[in-house]
């Protein structure tokens, strides 16, 4: 069998010890004959799965008692369109700040609403290549908006600012990798497909008072609330990334729990960051030092050489570690060194990258 080391930036790579799981799961689930893709969402069977996948991330995440647990489907991009629908009130406004191309995509559908939106902080004009410094939220706003990791660009908040307004974070890309502080957060949200699980499931942690702010005109389906009281089985929810998620909870507590996994992140975003600082300036990276993602290392090539940038990927998929093609947006490469990435896997990147140095300079 064949496994690459997969530095994709989602979906991503998934635990191999969760897919064997899987695999020896996927035609006869529990001695039950089927396969749990085939249970109804309404059986005992899967509602076990789907309650244990709940219970565990409480658990491990450390979610207080006063927020709701859902799974949704649309993706994180669904969100951005949910939560102004859901958290706006009549004549009020929200603020974002704008650390990168989702941020952006995330402003624009506040704007489409017709909802005052009032960007308090960003990082455009050095191309996010840093998490704004000194934001100021209004205690007023009716939600403030950040993004924790910022995939493309390689940034990350180390601790969230200040509000008495809701707090909603896209941590779509830094989910499960470190407890949060959840004191300071009403809502969180991110697609399953990097940290969590497969595509097709997206994950909202949302506290509770929240849920009956939602105006009269918000569809069915698009109210927290709906899934809310139907412990996300208001309809069918996609039942196989839900069970993956279970799986995935259940590698991270072997892990030593979400701190367990932080400190190992960190140990790997060390070993690669380390060998862009020691490369003599061969290597670049894009993000500003105290700002840089444990999860994603978006890097160049000295003078952003795009030809050395295009030798570096191909002789590192010929070494079987793929997906290293750094977004158009900024070229280069990017590591994605999420939870499911092993720290052999950085080891080897960081030896391909010293030899390819001595050989290309
Ligand atoms: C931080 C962040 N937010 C939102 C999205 C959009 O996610 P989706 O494709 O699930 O809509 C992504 C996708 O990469 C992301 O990295």
């Amino acid at each position: 069998m064949k496994r690459a080391f997969n530095f994709g930036a989602g979906p991503s790579a998934i635990p191999l010890e969760v897919l064997e799981e899987a695999q020896k799961d996927l035609l006869d689930f529990q001695n039950s004959g089927i396969s749990i893709m085939e249970a109804s969402h309404r059986s005992k069977l899967y509602e076990n799965v789907h309650n244990e996948a709940i219970s565990l991330m409480r658990e491990l995440y450390q979610i207080p008692e006063n927020y709701e647990v859902l799974f949704l489907q649309g993706g994180a991009s669904m969100q951005f369109a949910m939560i102004p629908l859901n958290l706006s009130k009549k004549g009020g406004k929200a603020q974002y700040v704008n650390s990168g191309s989702w941020s952006t995509k995330a402003i624009k559908e506040v704007g489409i609403q017709g909802i005052e939106c009032e960007i308090v902080a960003s990082s455009k004009e050095s191309s996010h290549n840093h998490i704004p410094a000194d934001i100021k939220f209004d205690n007023s706003a009716d939600y403030c908006y950040v993004t924790s990791n910022n995939t493309i660009y390689g940034t990350q908040y180390k601790s969230f600012p200040s509000t008495k307004a809701p707090l909603v974070v896209d941590a779509s890309s830094d989910i499960f990798s470190y407890l949060v502080d959840w004191d300071k957060i009403d809502l969180l949200f991110a697609g399953a497909q990097k940290n969590a699980g497969p595509s097709g499931v997206t994950i909202v942690i949302i506290k509770k008072d929240l849920l009956e702010r939602v105006g009269d005109n918000v569809p069915t389906i698009l109210r927290y609330k709906t899934h809310a009281s139907n412990n996300s089985l208001f309809h069918t929810p996609p039942t196989f990334g839900i069970y993956l998620i279970n799986l995935i909870m259940k590698w991270l507590k072997s892990k030593g729990g979400i701190d367990g996994m932080a400190k190992i992140n960190e140990q790997k975003a060390k070993i690669l960051y380390d060998a862009i600082d020691n490369s003599d300036g061969f290597y670049v990276g894009h993000a500003v030092k105290d700002s840089r993602s444990l999860m994603n290392v978006s890097f160049n090539i000295k003078d952003k050489n795009a030809e050395l940038e295009a030798k570096l990927i191909q002789e590192a998929t010929d070494n079987n570690m793929i997906g290293l093609k750094g977004h158009r947006s900024i070229g280069g490469l990017r590591a994605s060194i999420y939870n499911a990435m092993s720290t052999e896997g950085v080891e080897a990147l960081v030896a391909l990258m010293q030899k390819f140095q001595k050989e290309n300079s």
